[in-house]
């Protein structure tokens, strides 16, 4: 979960995958209660906002499922839950508003999503007894989910969070896990600040005879580490952006073999999208539909042996990259990075790297 920064102050700033802000808060059985809040977000799943007792008896959850909202509540007889007829992972703000209301004459459970007409159901229970602590965004991992299902933390932004009318002052919890600032507006895609990576597949990679690796790209900068697969000998491949070029480069073990593209600049802030491919004999570059491509001049050496992990943006200090000219650190956003062997696709995906620095999964300012 990010909060939304001020819009005079957007820079963005570093995320991992779990996002968890709790606050301290004086409520201990209430009558009805009233949450608001607005979300943006395009992922399907998330916790957004939990208030509930140690036992998790009682409880009221507001997460996002499938897209769609769903608000869950125990008034200590039972659980009820409603689900929003709207969908909201469209990546725009949406305001949701949530009630609980308790009295003799009427308990119910209520949703509503910018203002709709409210989707509600019936209520059992008289009160809501719960912790003096709220969730937002994710749940500690100390604690486990006994009956609220939290499949994952919120991958997207909230603000303006209030609690039967009292807003909740995001920037300072009680305490907090991997929560950060958001882009004024972002689109699907991993942003990369400049001075981090990403490390996936932490038990390696074969590059082997044939594979590919697909992406799409988008920056300013004429320099910079696409990625890189190396073993600690000579095996490797690497791409980079060199001079506003992609370079795509392969060791099979009996030296390195690089083809680039041509032509216009690719550092213009646009997408554009890149298919480097090797095979036994040759190194392929496609980048927006024109092909580049290279024999490979070692007939007998046509395998890249690797057992290593994937490198994205950049690697560490320390770490042997054979097939890289540079150690310039990527600044841009990434999406849709493939893997790819013959039967085999690895789609790779940020939010479950096992390392990130400087690197925000989910979201890619707009300028
Ligand atoms: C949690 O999931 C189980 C099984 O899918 C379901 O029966 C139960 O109602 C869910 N609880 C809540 C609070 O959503
Ligand atoms: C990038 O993120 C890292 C890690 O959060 C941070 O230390 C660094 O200052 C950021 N760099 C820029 C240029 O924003």
């Amino acid at each position: 979960m990010r909060e939304e920064r001020r819009s005079h102050d957007p820079s963005p700033i570093t995320t991992t995958s779990f996002w968890v802000k709790s606050f301290t808060i004086v409520i201990i059985l209430i009558l009805s209660v009233s949450v608001r809040l607005s979300v943006r977000s395009q992922a399907l799943d998330g916790l957004i906002i939990l208030l509930a007792d140690s036992k998790q008896m009682d409880f009221i959850v507001i997460k996002l499922m499938g897209g769609r909202l769903m608000m869950s509540a125990d008034l200590g007889k039972g659980p009820s839950a409603i689900t929003s007829s709207v969908t909201v992972n469209d990546g725009e703000w949406h305001t949701v508003s949530g009630n609980t209301i308790a009295e003799v004459s009427r308990r119910v459970l209520s949703l509503t999503v910018d203002g709709s007409r409210p989707d509600s159901v019936s209520v059992k229970g008289n009160q809501l007894d719960v912790e003096s602590t709220v969730y937002l965004g994710g749940l500690p991992s100390s604690h486990t989910a006994r009956r609220i299902n939290v499949s994952s933390s919120f991958p997207g932004c909230v603000r303006s969070v209030s609690l039967n009318g009292a807003m909740f002052d995001v920037s300072k919890p009680a305490s907090h896990h991997d929560v950060t600032s958001c882009f004024t507006r972002d689109q699907k895609g991993s942003y990369f600040n400049g001075s981090g990576y990403a490390a996936l597949m932490r038990d390696g990679y074969k590059v082997g005879s044939d594979m590919s690796v697909s992406m799409e790209f988008r920056t300013s900068q004429s320099e910079g580490v696409f990625l890189g697969l190396s073993s600690a000998k000579v095996d490797a491949i690497g791409l980079e952006m060199i001079n506003g070029q992609v370079v795509f480069n392969v060791n099979n073990g009996a030296g390195r073999v690089s083809v680039r593209s041509i032509g216009r600049v690719l550092c213009d802030g646009q997408w554009h999208h890149l298919l480097a491919r090797k095979t036994k004999h040759s190194l392929n570059l496609r980048v927006d539909g024109r092909s580049y491509s290279t024999p490979n001049p070692y007939p007998q050496s046509t395998s890249a042996e690797t057992n290593n992990p994937v490198y994205l943006g950049g690697y560490p200090v320390g770490v042997k990259q054979n097939c890289l000219s540079i150690s310039s650190r990527f600044r841009g956003c990434l999406r849709k990075l493939q893997l790819i062997k013959s039967h085999l696709s690895d789609a790779l995906d940020l939010s479950s790297a096992h390392f990130l620095l400087g690197v925000t999964p989910n979201s890619c300012p707009v300028a």
